[in-house]
């Protein structure tokens, strides 16, 4: 049986592409990051609720510049680790080994898919310098524990919102309670900018520094023209348009992207209402004796539904795998980011962690669990359909 079900369906639409049409029609076009940015930054910030958001070609680069970030801002050098969770997108790990800090990793709770709060307390020592969070696959990760005793410890939380745009812990959006954090707009997440990303914050210091990572590192590219002309006096042996402050690269994005999103942007709360209650349709009619569906629902906002298996057969789930191909249900194993990091080989030279006993959770994920897609067009006899073929799978 064909069931012809893809991750992601129409995330570009027809009006997207009138707003792009009327940018490229207008006269003497600058297509490169301008007047478009700053108002999608503007209409994001708004959206959030933060003061600064700054746009960049798309969530990894998002995730580099804020550990860039930090490491230009601390000057406690003992501080070198970072606690980060084991299921995550590769960027947010290797943005911190990039950046010269410790990845200290924990586990993760199967019902929120996010790091298990008491291995981050256990980890917390007098080197952590941050606590850097994934809110996976639309859930909530924090808890008001661990906001805080970050706060308590002066630990700093970063927010990796990539997968969860528009989820709620409590009445804020995730994404509005860290010092700095990350959204990506690559095509298969909540909303699109073709590719994309967003780094928030409410300290204008760090919204200052970001915009100059993002842009070769230069003076004029902070936004504040006092600190500008500061350093046009320190460096008076310098071209005032070419005073490079940090080492760094172009990660700008473009006037396209940006023209995308603001027109996206209006259409993501009322998506995400459609999503979430196709999630949890989706998950009233999965047979919970076959598929785990004990998830903290609590303000997500899920762009795909995970499919973790109750076997710990490695038979059944190749057949679990075969049985989807045939229908033509697209699926990715391991969740978030390809599941269990530790096992990538970019992290066999720097980690010697062979022994995955504290890390049940995540191992469960990387061999039984799966996401297969969740569109705001997806009608409820479509997931009726697929529940239905779930259910009748030998697992
Ligand atoms: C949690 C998480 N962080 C970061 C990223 C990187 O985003 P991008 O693909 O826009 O570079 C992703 C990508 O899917 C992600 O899932």
């Amino acid at each position: 049986m064909k069931i012809n079900h893809p991750l992601m369906h129409n995330n570009f639409t027809k009006s997207d592409m009138i707003e792009v049409k009327k940018l490229l029609n207008q006269k003497n076009i600058i297509l490169t990051q301008s007047k478009k940015v700053k108002e999608f930054e503007a209409k994001w910030s708004k959206w959030l609720n933060v003061k600064y958001s700054t746009y960049v070609n798309s969530g990894s680069s998002a995730n580099f510049i804020t550990t860039s970030t930090l490491r230009l801002l601390n000057k406690n050098k003992i501080k070198n680790e970072i606690i980060v969770p084991s299921l995550t997108w590769v960027s947010d790990i290797s943005s911190v080994i990039m950046n010269g800090f410790k990845p200290i990793f924990v586990d993760i709770n199967l019902n929120t898919l996010s790091m298990n709060e008491e291995q981050i307390l256990k980890r917390i020592n007098k080197k952590t310098l941050a606590v850097f969070i994934t809110h996976a696959q639309g859930f909530n990760g924090l808890s008001s524990n661990l906001i805080k005793v970050l706060k308590r410890k002066k630990i700093h939380l970063i927010e990796d919102v990539c997968e969860s745009h528009g989820a709620l812990f409590g009445k804020k959006k995730l994404g509005s309670f860290g010092l700095i954090s990350n959204f990506s707009f690559y095509y298969a997440h909540h909303m699109t900018t073709i590719e994309g990303g967003m780094i928030c914050t409410n300290d204008k210091k760090i919204y200052e520094i970001t915009r100059m990572l993002r842009s070769h590192g230069m003076a004029r590219e902070s936004g504040n023209p006092q600190y500008e002309k500061i350093m046009q006096k320190k460096y008076k042996n310098l071209s005032p348009h070419f005073i490079f402050m940090y080492p760094t690269l172009n990660f700008r994005n473009n006037e396209i992207g940006a023209t995308i999103g603001i027109n996206q942007l209006k259409s993501l709360d009322s998506n995400n209402i459609k999503r979430t209650k196709n999630f949890k349709f989706f998950l009233t009619n999965l047979n919970r004796n076959k598929y785990f569906i004990d998830y903290n629902i609590e303000g997500s906002s899920n762009y795909a539904f995970p499919v973790i298996l109750k076997t710990s057969s490695i038979k059944k789930r190749d057949l679990f795998e075969k049985k989807l191909k045939k229908a033509n249900i697209e699926f990715r194993r391991g969740n978030a980011g390809g599941g269990n990091q530790l096992r990538q080989p970019y992290l066999k030279k720097i980690l010697k962690i062979k022994n995955f006993n504290n890390f049940k959770n995540v191992e469960k994920v990387h061999f039984f669990g799966y996401y297969i897609g969740n569109y705001p067009g997806l009608k409820k006899e479509k997931i009726l359909k697929i529940c239905k073929y779930l259910n009748s799978l030998e697992i």
